[in-house]
């Protein structure tokens, strides 16, 4: 072998590398540029989420707009409930009153306060098992959640002492209430007058001395935003917390939460069990937030109110809380992952259960989120969990085969669910 031959082996060898790295580098280009281009792409949606929600996409985003661009979307929940509330209002005043009037419902932070709710809350569970005293072994629990997340919002804003409920009004008004909402979306164009009555007769016996009442003091008002939003996240967390494949951690923590809730409500030193129940409620709220979509109503062209046309906007806040790019393994339900070391900025632009201001919910910061863990825990305490024996099944050979598939969360999801408790009479 010549010279020759080395120097031509030599430049084909280099040039060949040459050529490889220059592949190569060109690939890696090309792949980060996707995935920049598509984390780009995913903090763009996320804020243009935000946007809607917030009215951003309105040209003139006074009260009164805001008003008609909510009250557009929701018009069903008039046709159905005949409420006039700050989601159907397009009244600034019926707005302001409203917002004032919902205030004292709301606690606050007083402890005693909290006490209150939580024993409110066990005594009202207590009543409802008496009432499945026969059939404890296979509790309905989409009708037990309903009953005592409705009287425990009852007893909130409207004092009213469990023990002086009828737990069937109670029965006819909650499965009515969920029977009308799932028919203003799925057969609007009929209007259900019989379950309508219904649900109004019912309510006149619980609530007696609120009626009669005009549209804007009917107490469908609270009951909608406040009720309606809860029953289902409570549920929902129960069953992830007791029931669902949780890592050790979480397992940990809930039997914490369980011992500890209502007392860490008191004081200082609980601060930190507290701030981990909390979490609890963070997540059965991100996971499965009662608000899947916000909807927006905004004018085609610029017109002023009452609109004529106009697109619907919608907030998809199920899609911001379950991004892969955002959240860590978004299926598996972790309270932990609101820790604050863990809690990235991204994630808190896309955690929007409560929506955000200008028209963010005044529950959001207190109420709900105290409210859902007290009642998880209550339920917890009283119907137990997979660890102390007790254990769900849902009618489904798909969520009862695996415990990590998530769950289903519409408002006739979870009819079939029953639970069987473990010492059952
Ligand atoms: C888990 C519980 C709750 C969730 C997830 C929730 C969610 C929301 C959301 C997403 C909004 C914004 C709606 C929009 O702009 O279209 C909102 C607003 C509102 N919520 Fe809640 N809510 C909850 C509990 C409550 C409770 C207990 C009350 C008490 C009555 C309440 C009263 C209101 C009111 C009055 C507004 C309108 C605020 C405004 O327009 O300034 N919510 N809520």
């Amino acid at each position: 072998m010549n010279l020759t031959y080395w120097i031509i082996a030599a430049i084909k060898i280099g040039f060949g590398t040459w050529f490889l790295a220059l592949i190569f580098r060109t690939s890696y280009y090309l792949f980060t540029k996707q995935q920049r281009s598509s984390s780009s792409n995913n903090v763009q949606s996320i804020l243009d989420h935000r946007a809607v929600a917030s009215f951003g996409v309105l040209q003139d985003r006074c009260l009164q707009n805001r008003l008609i661009a909510r009250a557009i979307p929701n018009g069903r929940l008039i046709d159905v409930f005949g409420i006039d509330n700050p989601f159907t209002t397009t009244s600034v005043i019926i707005y302001r009153r409203f917002i004032q009037k919902v205030g004292p419902g709301l606690h606050g932070t007083k402890p005693e306060k909290w006490l209150k709710f939580f024993k409110a809350a066990s005594t009202t569970l207590d009543l409802i098992l008496l009432q499945f005293r026969g059939v404890r072994y296979s509790l309905p629990l989409a009708d037990l959640a309903r009953q005592l997340v409705f009287i425990s919002i009852l007893h909130s804003f409207f004092d009213v002492d469990p023990k002086n409920v009828n737990l069937d009004d109670v029965g006819i008004a909650t499965a009515s209430i969920n029977f009308l909402w799932v028919h203003s979306k799925t057969a609007p164009q009929w209007y259900p007058l019989g379950r309508r009555v219904v649900l109004e007769v019912a309510l006149q016996q619980i609530l007696p001395d609120k009626f009669p009442c005009s549209a804007e003091d009917h107490p469908l008002n609270i009951i909608i935003p406040a009720y309606e939003t809860m029953w289902r996240v409570v549920l929902l967390t129960f069953v992830s917390a007791g029931f669902r494949n949780v890592d050790q951690e979480t397992a940990d923590q809930f039997r914490k939460v369980i011992e500890r809730v209502p007392k860490c409500f008191k004081g200082k030193k609980s601060k930190d069990v507290r701030a981990m129940a909390v979490n609890f409620a963070r997540e059965g709220l991100r996971l499965y937030p009662p608000t899947k979509r916000i909807y927006r109503a905004v004018p085609t062209e610029s017109q002023s109110p009452p609109f004529f046309t106009y697109d619907e906007k919608i907030a998809d806040i199920e899609n911001c809380h379950r991004d892969p790019n955002i959240w860590i393994n978004p299926e598996q339900f972790r309270p932990s992952r609101f820790l604050p070391e863990e809690f990235t900025d991204a994630m808190k632009e896309a955690y929007l259960p409560f929506s955000i201001a200008p028209h963010r919910c005044p529950a959001a910061d207190t109420f709900a989120p105290h409210a859902i863990i007290i009642l998880v825990v209550v339920l917890a305490k009283g119907l137990g969990t997979l660890e102390s024996g007790s254990n769900v099944r849902f009618g489904n050979a798909r969520l009862d085969g695996d415990r990590s598939a998530l769950l289903p969360s519409g408002r006739l999801d979870m009819e079939d669910w029953r639970l069987e408790m473990k010492d059952a009479v």
